[in-house]
């Protein structure tokens, strides 16, 4: 007997998330991404590690705090521990969640700080320049009073003594490492950018500070803590060893996953402070593009975040981890849109894979009593198969070098072709046609078995993308082995074995209204938005608006004091115009006149309120609520209704005339 070979470990990461905010599905698609590649790479016979987790320090996260009226380790704890519950819950988490507050990350920062000191690339200055604190990153060549290119942000002026980086002295060794490893920055635009910049010149790196407290104190050098950067971005080591990362033999990680704008830390400090340390280099950054929101960066105060929750709540997670990979072209940018996740949903998922698994393995329960039937041979000796096999083995291969190139769009692409290929076949031979003839039941059984042959195929390469749903496909198919334990590689046409006792089919994926699929979305987003963010932050409970009719219940408010009430605004809104919002069923448009100023608000009141009617009616407005888009268009406040118990929205208004502009205390 021999014994098994060790699988070759991968390590794998996603940026270490900023705890001053909560996620949104921007931070979820890197996730998203490391986890299938994570799934990937496991059918691929690697022994696969991957790291997510928490950057807690920072003027942020102190910030943030403070405004909180927490401490700022209190503070990130509460945020820290939403960001991994939420991995969890979507099936997302990391192998290790390391968080920058963990003691042994401490301690690699710190021993990582002594090997470059050591080796002489550590010195002390003072630094006087424009600081963007949102970025955590001072910006080059601005002056007093210039914005952050990179956030529009205003800069401050900072002037301290620091430790700084000897960044200068990597220009030209980075240079070679470029040259010598062409893959290390991926895609090529990213190169490119990174290529300049560092050809442009490097100046030394301020890595600590004296005016803050919240960070990761240097050794002997007090009141001096680590900075940004010369903290988070070693969090990939810490999680995997730290200073015995040999032991693990998981360093030098094989990929980290960043958003593009954070390729430079990545691409040049991370190299530079690991060159410095005598460290082993990682194999690859790849940046992916952002994902937009009425084309621009979703962001908190931009006020365009979408939140993965409700989408999952009401689709669940599968198919936003379908859209996001085959909609956005990886590395490039891509416009997020509910109107897009839904279509994608009903077509290539209820109607596409979910409706080929259910046809097919319902006809071979009907016509062979639920076991997969034995095809017809050929003259030759082989099957009677059509060209689908063929196809189906070629799409193999292609679909993993698609995968290994992380080309997902085009990788599930390719896999859809074959369902769509099965689809046509299933309805050019009309098995339930052939069912009805004795003298066809051996090309019936043909045309089956090569139906259920083909979704097996598409189950295997689709589970990284897809993992529960691909796994109830190849369980209805009668394979008992867990699918993700299948090895791409050994993977052909032909190996479904006839009389295979198949499960009873199941639907997997019920198509959906979408009008209201995305109206419960939004709604369920109106609501998590009216939840205080971050979490600890005191936040006044704002009466129920119509908008929030179709949410679900919510879980009884706890008592609130009286300046917590006199925290919302309410006033007396007179509606000007009215009209319906393109797409969305329940939603209207509304220009309501609140005393000193007209606003826009769109509410979901067009189920229960015809638009001419709401015209010249007095109603009672939420003025002083964060502006948000529905449906992209921009909503200035909240119109405040009952709640009927059919759920439909009944708007609250006055028995005696009030002047428009009141407020309501
Ligand atoms: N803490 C740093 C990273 C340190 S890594 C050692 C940070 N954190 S962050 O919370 O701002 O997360 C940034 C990452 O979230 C981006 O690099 C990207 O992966 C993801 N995204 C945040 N907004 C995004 C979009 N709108 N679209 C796609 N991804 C985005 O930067």
């Amino acid at each position: 007997m021999s014994t098994p070979r060790a699988k070759p470990k991968y390590y794998l990461t996603t940026p270490l998330y900023y705890t001053n905010g909560m996620p949104h599905i921007g931070h979820t698609y890197s996730t998203i991404v490391a986890d299938v590649i994570r799934r990937y790479k496991r059918m691929r016979g690697f022994e696969v590690f991957m790291t997510t987790g928490a950057d807690e320090h920072g003027v942020n996260v102190e910030r943030s705090a403070q405004k909180a009226g927490k401490s700022p380790q209190e503070f990130s704890t509460e945020i820290a521990v939403q960001w991994k519950r939420l991995w969890d819950d979507l099936g997302i988490p990391g192998d290790e969640f390391i968080r920058t507050t963990d003691e042994k990350h401490h301690r690699t920062v710190q021993w990582l700080f002594k090997r470059c000191r050591e080796n002489g690339f550590i010195e002390k200055g003072s630094y006087t320049g424009q600081y963007c604190v949102h970025d955590n990153a001072y910006v080059v060549d601005a002056g007093p009073g210039d914005a952050c290119p990179d956030c529009g942000r205003p800069t401050e002026t900072v002037t301290e003594e620091n430790y700084f980086f000897k960044l200068s002295e990597f220009q030209q060794k980075l240079l070679d490492f470029y040259a010598a490893n062409p893959d290390f920055i991926q895609p090529e635009s990213r190169r490119n950018e990174v290529l300049s910049f560092v050809n442009g010149g490097l100046k030394n790196l301020s890595i600590t500070r004296t005016t803050i407290r919240w960070g990761i104190p240097v050794p002997g050098e007090a009141p001096h803590v680590f900075y940004v950067w010369f903290d988070a971005l070693i969090g990939y080591l810490s999680a995997v060893g730290g200073p015995n990362y040999d032991e693990r033999g998981l360093w030098p990680a094989d990929l980290h996953i960043v958003g593009k704008e954070i390729i430079r830390f990545h691409a040049v400090y991370w190299p530079a402070f690991l060159m410095a340390a005598d460290l082993p280099l990682p194999a690859q950054i790849w940046a992916h593009g952002w994902l937009l929101f009425d084309s621009e960066k979703m962001s908190k105060s931009r006020g365009n975040v979408v939140r993965p929750r409700p989408i999952v709540n009401a689709l669940g997670i599968e198919p936003l981890r379908y859209y996001l990979l085959r909609e956005i072209v990886f590395g490039q940018d891509g416009s997020f849109s509910y109107d897009a996740l839904v279509t994608r949903y009903n077509g290539d998922l209820a109607n596409g894979l979910g409706n080929l698994a259910s046809r097919t393995l319902t006809m071979i329960e009907r016509y062979f009593g639920g076991e997969i039937p034995k095809p017809a041979p050929k003259v030759g000796g082989e099957t009677d198969a059509p060209s689908t096999a063929e196809f189906a083995d070629e799409a193999l291969n292609k679909v993993m070098h698609l995968y290994d190139r992380l080309s997902f769009s085009l990788a599930l692409e390719s896999i859809w072709e074959i369902v769509a290929m099965i689809d046509k076949y299933i309805t050019v031979e009309k098995p339930w046609s052939l069912a009805e003839k004795p003298e066809d039941r051996a090309h019936l059984a043909t045309v089956l078995y090569t139906a259920a042959e083909g979704l097996r195929i598409v189950a295997a390469l689709a589970h990284p993308v897809l993992p529960q749903a691909t796994q109830k496909i190849w369980s209805q198919l009668g394979q008992a082995e867990p699918l993700s334990g299948v090895q791409l590689d050994l993977l052909s046409w032909g190996q479904l074995k006839p009389g295979t006792k198949t499960g009873k089919p199941e639907g997997i994926f019920p198509r959906v209204d979408k009008s209201e699929t995305i109206a419960r979305i939004e709604a369920m987003e109106q609501e998590q938005n009216k939840a205080p963010e971050p979490p600890a932050a005191a936040t006044a409970t704002t009466p129920a608006g119509p908008g929030a009719a179709a949410a679900p219940a919510v879980a009884a408010a706890a008592k609130i004091c009286i300046e917590d009430f006199a925290k919302v605004e309410m006033r007396v809104g007179l509606v000007k115009t009215a009209e319906r919002v393109a797409g969305a069923d329940k939603l209207l448009q509304l220009q309501v006149d609140i005393g000193d100023e007209v606003r826009q608000i769109v509410a979901g009141l067009a189920l229960a309120y015809k638009p001419e009617n709401l015209v010249g009616r007095k109603v009672v407005v939420v003025t002083n609520l964060q502006p948000r888009k529905l449906r992209g268009v921009e909503s200035n406040g909240m119109i405040v209704a009952a709640s009927a118990p059919d759920g439909s929205p009944v708007l609250a208004g006055f028995l005696e005339d009030v002047p428009v502009g009141a407020k309501l205390k």
